[in-house]
């Protein structure tokens, strides 16, 4: 398949949805590509990069009209509609929901049209989902913008000029942006707080060297799918009195509450803005559903009177145009790879497909948005979520038939044992009794040993099994010369096994300890 790659037409837009190095891999898949001229040069990939590698550079309206498949960023305009042909597939950032106009237009077109927007968040589409590629570079660059913006140092010193006491950094709102705001602060040398209203991601928070701010309320405001619920006015009211705390005390302070198809909660009020120090930074992230800050304007940094800056640009991966449209590149590529199930260059709409299925807007003359549930959720259920769904009274009854069925069997195996070897005990020499009881006792000790270790101790365990495998081979090598020729064929497997044993264990350790050194 030919895939056409557009220059980006919206505004400030720096980004491109096909690299030097994605279209090389998509080259892998069968498919060639050709992109529109200059689309790659606001991202730092001018033409010749694209010709390096086999991609032809083409004027726009030549991109559609040699292309089956068609990928952007943005949302495609309606000249390029127009020029779109039956059958032809799309991929960029459709936002169907907000946008029904545009879904009808695309379906009259009889486009296939997939949005990456709609990319299911279940752990085999991570490498598609740009949601997060993009969040995560939006996160970063907001620390860098109002570092940019700051008239001190983030990381305390200690100078022969005097001492600098670290930026305090506040991050609201705890996912994938804010989580990548919390890296690069912390990286900086600031000292993070943050808050979210799903008390889950206190754990994530403290991972990346930033603060929980506990509020003490009995509520949960997490769904199934990860993003949270509105919460009640009683908890919005405590929310805000512990901001409002914190507003003299901050320095920087990163916003990206957001609960998804709704307008961005309104979270630091004028009143707080107000009580921060003069230089301190806003950047809210939140800007383009309105802002979680009163006084954010969309596209804009103001300064209040009071000397804060509040920025609310919309444009944050734009800003980072060449790690932007790598990563976006990337997650077009391996959608690709779903969609091309044997690499021979032939795109698969497979309806079966949970990822294809979901991103789906339009196919075949049909609107096929919204999708049904995918099949695969999001946190699988596991063996310990299924207990955890029983009563404790039933719990305590499976455990207690579980220990009595186990005794059962171990009594059953002990008289079973006892007779076997009181039967050999009538035929067999003493010496031979002796050495068997010896190995049996060895037998069930080593068992018992080894099973019960945990997975964690299976390493440390492998040393000890190494230990005696290298017993096992001086014994079998003592009697290796025996004029016996069973005990000579016995004792040459058992070198040979243990050897393997003690390579092997080697091998493992080596590739282990290989993950725990730096490149
Ligand atoms: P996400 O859904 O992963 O994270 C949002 C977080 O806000 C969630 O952890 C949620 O629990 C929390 N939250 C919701 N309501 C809250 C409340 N009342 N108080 C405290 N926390 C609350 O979203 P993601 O991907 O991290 O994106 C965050 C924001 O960044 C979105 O608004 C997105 O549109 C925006 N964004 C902005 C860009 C820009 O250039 N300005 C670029 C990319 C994303």
């Amino acid at each position: 398949m030919i895939i056409g790659a557009l220059k980006e037409n919206k505004k400030d837009e720096n980004r491109v949805a096909l690299t030097p190095e994605s279209a090389q891999l998509l080259a892998k898949l069968g498919h060639k590509c050709v992109i529109e001229k200059g689309a790659g040069a606001g991202s730092g990939f001018p033409d010749v990069d694209y010709k390096a590698v086999g991609v032809k550079v083409l004027a726009s309206g030549d991109v559609i009209k040699n292309s089956e498949a068609l990928i952007k960023v943005n949302q495609p305009t309606s000249a390029e509609i127009k020029k779109f042909k039956a059958g032809q597939v799309l991929i960029t950032f459709i936002w169907p929901a907000q946008n029904p106009q545009l879904v009808k237009d695309l379906n009259k077109k009889k486009v296939t049209a997939l949005s990456m927007d709609m990319i299911p968040r279940i752990s085999r589409a991570q490498k598609m989902d740009a949601l997060s590629s993009m969040a995560n570079i939006a996160g970063y660059r907001a620390v860098i913008e109002a570092a940019n913006n700051f008239g001190r140092f983030f990381t305390g010193q200690i100078t022969a000029a005097g001492r600098v006491p670290p930026a305090k950094v506040l991050v609201i709102g705890a996912g994938v942006a804010g989580l990548a705001a919390i890296g690069a602060a912390q990286g900086l040398g600031a000292v993070v707080r943050a808050f979210d209203v799903r008390p889950e991601v206190a754990e994530q928070i403290e991972s990346m060297g930033g603060e929980f701010l506990f509020l003490d309320f009995d509520e949960s405001s997490s769904t199934e799918g990860g993003y949270a619920a509105p919460s009640s006015p009683e908890f919005r009211k405590k929310q805000l009195e512990c901001f409002r705390e914190q507003a003299p005390d901050i320095d920087i302070l990163i916003t990206t509450a957001l609960i998804p198809g709704r307008d961005a909660p309104k979270l630091w009020l004028k009143d707080m803005v107000s009580k921060m120090k003069p230089g301190s930074v806003i950047v809210d992230l939140a800007a383009e559903k309105g802002g979680n800050c009163d006084l954010t304007k969309p596209d804009q940094k103001i300064v209040t009177k009071n000397g804060v800056t509040v920025i609310g640009y919309t444009d944050f991966p734009s800003r980072m145009a060449k790690q932007s449209s790598s990563l976006y590149a990337n997650n077009v590529r391996h959608l690709f790879d779903d969609l091309t199930p044997e690499n021979n260059g032939k795109v698969v709409i497979n309806l079966e497909d949970d990822v294809i299925r979901g991103a789906l807007v339009t196919h075949g003359g049909k609107v096929m948005y919204p999708p049904p549930a995918p099949k695969v959720k999001a946190v699988p259920t596991t063996q310990s979520n299924k207990l955890l769904e029983k009563t404790p009274d039933q719990q305590k009854t499976e455990e207690a038939v579980a220990v009595r069925k186990a005794g059962t069997f171990q009594v059953g195996m002990l008289i079973l044992g006892g007779l076997i070897i009181g039967l050999l005990g009538q035929y067999a020499p003493p010496a031979f009794m002796q050495h068997f009881i010896v190995f049996v006792l060895s037998c069930f000790v080593g068992f018992q040993v080894i099973w019960n270790v945990s997975h964690a101790l299976h390493t440390p365990l492998m040393a000890v099994t190494n230990a005696i495998s290298g017993i096992i081979v001086v014994g079998a090598l003592l009697q290796v010369g025996s004029t016996n020729f069973v005990v000579e064929v016995l004792a040459s497997i058992s070198v040979l096994i243990a050897t393997i044993n003690i390579v092997g264990g080697f091998l493992v350790t080596k590739r282990m300890l290989a993950m725990f050194q730096k490149s």
